[in-house]
């Protein structure tokens, strides 16, 4: 394949892609949040606008550089990210969900500072929507890619949350290992479709997994199974 027919590998396809970790407030200055870069969300975008997609990030907290030729709409909370999904949903081709969602909110955020007291503080949390859930349920053509962070039996929880989620690819990391997952520019991921394991990446670049998955994802939109 040569370089010009890479780079028109995703021409005229409408790429959703979200991408670090939401955050979810106590108070006007405290909340909870989780380690989620954002790195391999914006690789991943960068890497399909590379193909001639048209790429619309959600970005919730992150520390990754922005992208030159990529529409970024940044969010805060999951329930901000499931809307800020979900209206773009119908007329989008392919949806890629590396964001690190939390999965509980705190059921009350106070509107003022919370002040201190003697003794233990309890805090109760709700779940959040499951948003990869909700576009796996609505589901009308879209090619659907999630991701699973474990730190066991890998292959046993990527593959229940693919068809939980009823999605085409789901790209698992073991989030134990050194130099994958959260906050570090590499990856080991292991890509896993409806008939099983797809792919085993090696320990490399974000840019280089989200490359591979990009080539993998544009295999399947052009040349669908059965
Ligand atoms: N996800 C989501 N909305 C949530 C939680 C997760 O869209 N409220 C998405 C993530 O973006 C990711 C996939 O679901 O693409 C898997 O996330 P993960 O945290 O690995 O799995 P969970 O289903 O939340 O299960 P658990 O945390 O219990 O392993
Ligand atoms: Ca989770």
């Amino acid at each position: 394949k040569n370089w010009f027919a890479k780079n028109q590998e995703l021409k005229g396809k409408r790429v959703l892609v979200t991408a670090g970790g939401t955050v979810e407030r106590l108070d006007p200055v405290r909340y909870l949040t989780n380690d989620s870069s954002g790195k391999m969300g914006f690789a991943i975008a960068e890497a399909a606008a590379n193909r001639g997609a048209d790429v619309t990030l959600i970005a919730a907290r992150t520390t990754a550089d922005s992208v030159a030729g990529i529409r970024v709409i940044h969010v805060e909370t999951a329930e901000e990210m499931l809307q800020a999904v979900l209206s773009r949903y119908e007329e989008t081709d392919i949806v890629i969900k590396a964001a690190a969602v939390a999965d509980y909110r705190p059921v009350v955020r106070a509107a003022s500072k919370m002040k201190k007291n003697d003794g233990r503080l309890i805090i109760e949390l709700e779940r959040t929507t499951d948003i990869l859930q909700t576009l796996g349920e609505r589901k009308k053509g879209q090619f659907l890619v999630g991701f699973a962070a474990e730190t066991e039996q890998v292959e046993h929880y990527a593959m229940d949350k693919l068809n939980r989620k009823n999605c085409d690819l789901v790209v698992a990391n073991d989030v134990s290992k050194e130099g994958a997952g959260f906050n570090v520019d590499t990856n080991i991921v292991k890509v896993f479709g409806q008939e099983g394991l797809v792919e085993e990446m090696p320990l490399l670049q974000k840019r280089e997994v989200a490359d591979r998955l990009l080539t993998l994802i544009a295999q399947r939109i052009t040349h669908p199974a059965k």
